[in-house]
């Protein structure tokens, strides 16, 4: 498949088997993921994978406990064998803005200084490149946001306190009988005019 034919194949699955995925494949496919530019290069981000049962029950007993499992709208979702977070770290960024061929930028010594956190647009980067190589490998996946469970999910899993994460890839095998839409599937996709400005907004 070509880049714009996964590009095209790919949409979000909310409903997966509980087949497990060959052994190794995750390591290769972030181990691609990691292509991605980061900014100076300084390849911040870091993968959490979790593709042992016990580790993924764990992440949905972290985020979503067991009294909220019946209304939960994606079952399906849980069934999951492979949760990927990206996590981008702030340090590693600070560190090498502080290096002589950045100090000029004068972002190397706090985070808040970023007006555009580098290390969750890099960690965004890796999540998308890792969505097409799942598309790309024959496999589904759903990128969700993990709002307000961040922190419960570092500690959890021993991940620094100051690690950020754009958000979770759910990877498996689709389950299409368990399916259903999300409120935001039917939406249309926006006229190519009417988000393309060119020359001025
Ligand atoms: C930043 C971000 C956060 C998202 N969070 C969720 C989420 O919490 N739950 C979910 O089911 N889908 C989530 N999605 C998936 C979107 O709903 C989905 O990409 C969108 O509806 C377009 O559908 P498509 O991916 O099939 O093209 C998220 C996507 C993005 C990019």
């Amino acid at each position: 498949m070509s880049v714009g034919e996964v590009l095209a194949a790919r949409r979000t699955c909310r409903s997966f088997t509980s087949d497990p995925l060959p052994s190794g494949l995750i390591d290769d496919l972030v181990d691609r993921a990691r292509r991605t530019p980061t900014a100076g290069n300084c390849q911040g981000v870091e993968f959490l994978v979790l593709d042992d049962p016990g580790d993924v029950a764990a992440f949905w007993d972290t985020t979503l406990p067991q009294d909220r499992r019946s209304s939960f709208p994606w079952p399906g979702m849980l069934e999951v064998p492979a949760l990927v977070l990206p996590f981008g770290l702030p340090e590693r960024y600070l560190d090498r803005y502080r290096e002589p061929d950045k100090a000029g930028s004068g972002l190397g010594n706090d985070a808040g200084d970023w007006s555009v956190p580098h290390w969750l647009t890099d960690a965004a980067f890796a999540a998308m490149a890792f969505q097409l190589l799942v598309v790309e490998a024959g496999l589904a996946c759903c990128f969700f946001g993990l709002f307000g469970n961040e922190a419960a999910v570092r500690g959890r899993f021993d991940v620094p306190d100051t690690a950020r994460a754009p958000g979770v890839v759910a990877v498996g095998y689709p389950d299409p009988e368990g399916d259903r839409p999300s409120g935001s599937a039917g939406r249309q996709r926006r006229p190519r005019d009417e988000v393309l400005h060119r020359g001025c907004w």
